[in-house]
């Protein structure tokens, strides 16, 4: 089996004369088959405009938890367009997802929306610095919080620019950053509790930020104890914990990273899955962190803040997210990834299939399970391009990164269909 995507290539060509590249995020641009151009979503199925229909593990980066088409999310909207669609004021609406919000995540005392992760980072780092009087707001190479100047440092730095592991170089992650937006920012290596005492121990770091299991790149659980300890250290040098759950939100279960894994945070961030591909982002935390908004002089604002229609969106994706939706689900995705781990490990592919039920990392080249990034920067990227790409000949579509989104959609036909085209694609590279 092998598709043509002709119309896609045709219309991206025609239409880079008005739109930059033919797309509106660097993070489309540049695949193997070019980028695509889509008709409409079908559940796990997304249909291009050549009429392929692909089984889709990109799930909106991450967002369609639900699947491309669920019908309470869709209705949802429609009844709230018809009730109107922005107020510039309060809605019942988004007290209604508040609430759901500061039910069931375990550190969302008080919760202020707005509409991207990478903004809603920005609010977390002004909390941290308002509530400690310190600058510095330190993250760890490989993790990604948005695409702002003041965090997009050593995401995915090259082995020759990143430095000692155990002193990292800071990272530019595009060209046109100010170097001064580095000067409020340290980076060092995730995932070993030593290097971050010692670092927190020199007193100067407002915030810790950290994805709380390593989604952006790899897809990696925190060490045992790392995650108590980062939240030891933080307490006792005067330091915010930020949990980035942009990715690991009502991925690692419906109340986050954070209740899997047993540690609450004094801020977390979500967007991506919490409003089934609406752009919906939270920031949740300590009542006394959040209430610097109201009484501390903070600054937060937004004009699309809780935008009604997003947050009936938002209410209804939450809803739809049962106990019972996650262990059905969950099944599905933990033999999907077992099984792409068992065909790799037939065709005599060497890689590492690691993370969770509904999110999980195919790493070809490596020896041994990632811990950091600088495991990672042993992945065999181009074998992986190779691999996703004769997957996207037999009609599945995954991210060339090697992560794996799976939608409450994919049923179990969808799960069969896709291990036999990794049976194929295997064969096409081993
Ligand atoms: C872990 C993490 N944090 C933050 C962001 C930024 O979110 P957004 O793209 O909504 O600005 C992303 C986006 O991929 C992410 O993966």
């Amino acid at each position: 089996m092998s598709l043509s995507f002709d119309r896609s290539a045709a219309l991206i060509a025609a239409n880079a004369r008005s739109v930059a590249g033919g797309v509106n995020s660097n993070f489309r641009i540049g695949m193997a088959g070019g980028p695509l151009v889509f008709a409409r979503g079908d559940g796990p199925y997304l249909i291009d405009v050549d009429g392929n229909r692909l089984i889709d593990y990109y799930c909106g980066m991450g967002a369609m938890v639900l699947g491309h088409t669920p019908h309470p999310v869709q209705q949802a909207v429609k009844d709230q367009v018809e009730k109107g669609i922005l107020y510039a004021g309060q809605s019942e609406i988004e007290f209604e997802a508040a609430k759901i919000l500061c039910e069931r995540i375990p550190s969302a005392e008080r919760i202020r929306f707005g509409s991207s992760g990478s903004e809603v980072a920005q609010a977390a780092f002004r909390l941290a610095r308002a509530a400690t009087g310190k600058r510095i707001i330190l993250k760890f190479e490989g993790h990604y919080h948005g695409w702002f100047d003041n965090i997009l440092w050593s995401t995915a730095p090259g082995e020759n620019a990143a430095g000692p592991e155990d002193a990292p170089v800071k990272v530019a992650g595009t060209l046109g950053q100010d170097p001064i937006d580095a000067a409020g920012l340290d980076v060092i290596g995730w995932n070993d509790l030593a290097r971050l005492e010692a670092r927190l121990a020199r007193g100067d770091i407002a915030g810790v930020i950290m994805e709380p299991a390593m989604c952006n790149q790899g897809a990696i659980a925190p060490a045992a104890g790392y995650l108590e300890g980062a939240q030891a250290a933080c307490r006792k040098h005067g330091a915010i914990l930020i949990f980035d759950e942009v990715i690991t939100g009502f991925r690692l279960g419906r109340e986050g990273a954070q209740k899997r894994f047993g540690v609450t945070p004094d801020l977390s961030i979500f967007a991506k899955a919490i409003a089934n591909g609406f752009p919906v982002a939270a920031i949740v935390g300590r009542a006394d962190l959040l209430d610097l908004f109201v009484t501390g002089g903070v600054l937060h604002g937004g004009t699309f803040n809780a935008q009604p229609v997003t947050m009936a969106a938002m209410v209804a994706t939450q809803k739809a997210l049962t106990p019972e939706l996650y262990e059905a689900w969950s099944k599905r995705g933990l033999r999907l990834r077992d099984g792409v781990r068992e065909i790799l490990k037939d065709a005599g592919i060497k890689a590492q299939v690691t993370g969770f039920e509904l999110m999980f990392h195919v790493g070809f080249g490596l020896e041994a399970p990632a811990r950091n990034y600088r495991d990672l920067l042993k992945t065999d990227k181009a074998g992986y391009v190779k691999f996703a790409h004769a997957l996207l000949m037999r009609g599945v579509r995954v991210l060339e990164r090697g992560a794996w989104f799976v939608s409450s959609a994919h049923d179990e036909a969808v799960i069969d269909a896709t291990l036999e085209a990794v049976r194929g694609a295997a064969k096409d590279v081993a």
